[in-house]
């Protein structure tokens, strides 16, 4: 190539995992504002030449990337603010799209039993006219479930200290086999669960019945820089965050970090960034993704949650330069934390094989790598605005 012709776009270059080029896709991405479709859109605009619809109430966390769009990507990437319960255009933007992917829910547990009714029109209503706008128009469509589909473990019915707890067929998640556990209905914690399981299965019968083109995600708690929010700096004061923010929020105050019930569940963690790669490799083999649910998780970063709070205190002591509290943990109870109604999974181990054999995707990652660059991101982003906010509440108390 002389030195005058133009580099090929990142598209020209790219292909599949049968070797096959791939084609610039158009996506309309639903929920493409929140931690997900932020990672998303920019790995999307970095690396490929799609074009993307981004849909969603706000845009604070794609700022950098539609307000206004850089000139380079102006051909690439729109949003459109609507909220999909109500807006009519949202057919169209489908229609406009080869795909749709589907991010948009309320998924923060604090939500699930003290705004059951939200988040089970958000999980499963909400998401009804997106799957029936792909189904009518022959669109194919990736849809964001959850690893709490699975509920709890069999193993958990058994007596702690039995034999067949340690047995990986006691508690290791797989796609097709696992059965999906949930708690009485007086446990409201689990309106989500079973909103995302419900919609699951409408996709999958879809599928079946109409020939929808669908994928299925179900991410094992992926985390990273943007998820969620600090309360009182970039959301609500009173807001209660998934578990990363909330001690990432103790942390930034020097709080002790709140564990509830005793912090015994047991979770894996996945790098946002390795998740978003499976996305890709999602989007652009069809034909290895269609009618297929995936688990997205990191088998090998599994904790409790009580280990979580340890690791991300020492962690925060080395990016931030400051000294641990003298009691860096309290125990609350999850009626204290959560109010009535909530209940929990006891465990959450991934099965990877069928994620492996379609997309030959591995997570990479450790645990103690994302911490850092995850708490380097929360204290640069939000020490000194919890400094003033601090220090204006004290002035004024
Ligand atoms: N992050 C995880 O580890 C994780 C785990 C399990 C499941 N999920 C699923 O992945 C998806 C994305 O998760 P996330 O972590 O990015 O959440 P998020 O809350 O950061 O993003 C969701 C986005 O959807 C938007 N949205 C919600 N309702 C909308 C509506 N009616 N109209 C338009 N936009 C709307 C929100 O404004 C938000 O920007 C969700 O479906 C969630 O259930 C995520």
């Amino acid at each position: 190539m002389s030195s005058s012709s133009p580099s090929p776009s990142p598209a020209a270059s790219r292909v599949d995992l049968d070797g096959n080029p791939v084609a610039p896709l158009t996506i309309c991405m639903i929920g493409a504002g929140g931690f997900i479709g932020s990672h998303l859109c920019e790995k999307l605009m970095a690396e490929t030449s799609h074009v993307v619809l981004a849909v969603d109430v706000y845009c604070d966390k794609i700022r950098h990337l539609v307000d206004p769009a850089p000139p380079h990507l102006q051909e690439r990437i729109s949003f459109h603010r609507l909220n999909i319960k109500n807006d009519s255009r949202l057919e169209g933007l489908i229609k406009m799209a080869d795909l749709t992917i589907n991010l948009a829910a309320i998924c923060t547990p604090a939500d699930y039993n003290t705004r059951p009714l939200d988040t089970i029109y958000s999980n499963f209503i909400d998401a009804l006219p997106v799957v029936k706008y792909c189904s009518e128009n022959n669109k194919r469509l990736i849809h964001f479930s959850t690893c709490e589909v699975y509920g709890k473990t069999i193993g958990s019915f058994l007596p702690k200290d039995h034999p067949l707890r340690k047995e990986p067929e006691f508690y290791v998640l797989k796609e097709d086999d696992s059965p999906c556990i949930f708690g009485p209905i007086v446990k409201q914690r689990w309106s989500y669960a079973c909103a995302k399981q419900l919609i699951e299965r409408l996709i999958f019968a879809e599928g079946a019945e109409n020939g929808l083109e669908f994928t299925i995600v179900r991410p094992f708690n992926w985390i990273g820089p943007r998820m969620d929010f600090i309360p009182g700096v970039d959301g609500p004061s009173e807001g209660v965050p998934r578990v990363l923010a909330c001690f990432s929020n103790n942390l930034l105050r020097r709080e002790p970090l709140k564990l509830v019930d005793g912090g015994e569940s047991q979770r894996t963690f996945v790098y946002i960034k390795d998740a978003i790669e499976a996305v890709l490799l999602m989007i652009e083999n069809p034909a290895r993704a269609n009618g297929h649910i995936f688990n997205v998780g990191n088998p090998n970063n599994e904790v409790t949650v009580r280990e979580l709070a340890q690791m991300m205190t020492e962690v925060y002591a080395n990016v931030s330069g400051e000294p641990p509290l003298d009691e860096p943990m309290v125990d609350v109870s999850s009626n204290q934390f959560y109010g009535e109604g909530y209940d929990d999974s006891d465990k959450r181990i991934p099965d990877m094989t069928i994620i492996n054999r379609q997309l030959g995707w591995n997570p990479k990652t450790p645990l103690k790598d994302l911490l850092e660059t995850t708490l380097t991101y929360q204290h640069k982003t939000y020490k000194e605005a919890i400094k003033r906010q601090m220090s204006q509440a004290s002035a004024s108390s």
